[in-house]
C-alpha cells in the first residue's frame, strides 16, 4: 500500500508540465504511468482506507491499554520551565534544606561537592559552614589510622552508609540510589521527583505490598522500598516557608534538577547570546547571497535563430 501511494506521489512530482513530454525519472521509475485515472484513484483510495483503519486500530489498542500499571507523571509549572528562565535560586536553597534534613539519611550526592553550592544557593562563607557541619573520614594519619574531620570546601556530600551492601541491609534489602544525577536518570525528570515524592497513597483494592515495601502508583510495579519522607512540618525552612510536604517535594526536586544539570543557567543565558549573534549573522549572509547571485539569478538566456 505504501509503496503504491509513493508510486502515485512519485510520479506526480516527476510529472513534467509540457503535455506528452515524459521526464527520465518518470520513465525509469514509475510502474503507474500507465494505470488509467480510475485505477489511480481506486489505488489512492485503497490507500487512504488503509492508512485510516490501522490509526483507528492503534488509537482503539492505546485506549484500552491496560497492561501499563504505573502512573505516568504530570507536567508541572516549574518555574525553569520556559526558553530562557533561570531555577529559582530561593527554591534550590529550601532544597537543600530538605535534602539535608531529610533525604541525606539515606541517599548520597557523591557528585555534589559543597563548593558547588557557592553563588546558587549560599555564599561562600555559608558554604564554609555547611561543610563544616559534617565530619568527613580522612587520613591515614601518622599512625595508619583513619580518622575524622569536619568537612571543607572541596569535600563532596558525604554518605550515609559506609558501602551498599550497609545500605541496603539498612532498607530492607533496597539501595537508595545516588541523587545526585536523579532527575536525569528517571522519566519526568524532576515532574517524576515531585510526583513520587507526594504520590504515596493505599493501594488499590486487589493490590497488595510486601512487607517493608510501600505503594506508590508513580514507581514502576508500585511497590517502593522507601517509605514516605515528606509530612507537612517535618522539618522548618530558614526562610520561614511554611513546611508542606508538596513545597519540599517542589524545592527538592528543584535541588535534584540543579544538581543533575548545573549548567542549565549559564546554557540558556549562552542561548540568548546565541540566538542574537546568529540571527544577525544570518541577516548579514542572507544579504551577502541576494547580493552575490543578483548577476546569476537576473541573467536571462535567449534562443536567437539564425536569419
Ligand atoms: C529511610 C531512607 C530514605 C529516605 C529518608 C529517603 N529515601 Fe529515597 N529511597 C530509599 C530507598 C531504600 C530507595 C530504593 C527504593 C527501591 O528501589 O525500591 C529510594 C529510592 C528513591 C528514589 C528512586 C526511585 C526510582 O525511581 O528508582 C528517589 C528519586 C528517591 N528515593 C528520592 C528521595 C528523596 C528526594 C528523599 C528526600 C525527600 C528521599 N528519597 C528520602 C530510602 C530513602
Amino acid at each position: 500500500m505504501a509503496g503504491v501511494a509513493c508510486r502515485v506521489a512519485r510520479a506526480g512530482i516527476l510529472k513534467t508540465t509540457v503535455p506528452g513530454i515524459i521526464t527520465p525519472g518518470t520513465a525509469k521509475f514509475s510502474t503507474l504511468r500507465e494505470m488509467t485515472t480510475a485505477r489511480k484513484a481506486v489505488a489512492a483510495a485503497l490507500g487512504v482506507i488503509g492508512a485510516g483503519g490501522a490509526s483507528l486500530v492503534y488509537a482503539l489498542n492505546q485506549s484500552v491499554k491496560a497492561s501499563d500499571l504505573t502512573l505516568h507523571t504530570a507536567n508541572f509549572p516549574w518555574p525553569h520551565d520556559g526558553l530562557f528562565s533561570s531555577f529559582d535560586h530561593a527554591s534550590i536553597r529550601r532544597g537543600y534544606e530538605v535534602y539535608k534534613n531529610v533525604c541525606a539519611a539515606c541517599h548520597s550526592m557523591k557528585y555534589i561537592a559543597f563548593r558547588n553550592l557557592i553563588g546558587v544557593s549560599h555564599t561562600e562563607d555559608e558554604a564554609k559552614e555547611e561543610a563544616k557541619s559534617v565530619q568527613i573520614p580522612d587520613g591515614p594519619d601518622e599512625e595508619g589510622n583513619m580518622f575524622e574531620r569536619p568537612g571543607k570546601l572541596s569535600d563532596y556530600f558525604p554518605n550515609p552508609y559506609a558501602n551498599d551492601e550497609a545500605a541496603r541491609s539498612a532498607n530492607n534489602g533496597a539501595l537508595p540510589p545516588d541523587l545526585s544525577y536523579i532527575t536525569a536518570a528517571r522519566h519526568g525528570g524532576e515532574n517524576y521527583i515531585f510526583s513520587l515524592l507526594t504520590g504515596y497513597c493505599d493501594p488499590p483494592a486487589g493490590v497488595s505490598v510486601r512487607e517493608g515495601l510501600y505503594y506508590n502508583p508513580y514507581f514502576v510495579g508500585g511497590a517502593i522500598g522507601m517509605a514516605q519522607a515528606l509530612y507537612n512540618e517535618v522539618m522548618e525552612y530558614g526562610d520561614g516557608t511554611p513546611a508542606t510536604a508538596s513545597q519540599m517535594a517542589k524545592d527538592v526536586a528543584t535541588f535534584l534538577k540543579w544538581a543533575s544539570e548545573p549548567e542549565h543557567d549559564d546554557r540558556k543565558r549562552m542561548s540568548i547570546k546565541v540566538l542574537m549573534i546568529f540571527s544577525l549573522l544570518f541577516g548579514i549572509s542572507y544579504y551577502i547571497k541576494r547580493h552575490k547571485w543578483s548577476v546569476l539569478k537576473s541573467r536571462k538566456f535567449a534562443y536567437k535563430p539564425p536569419q
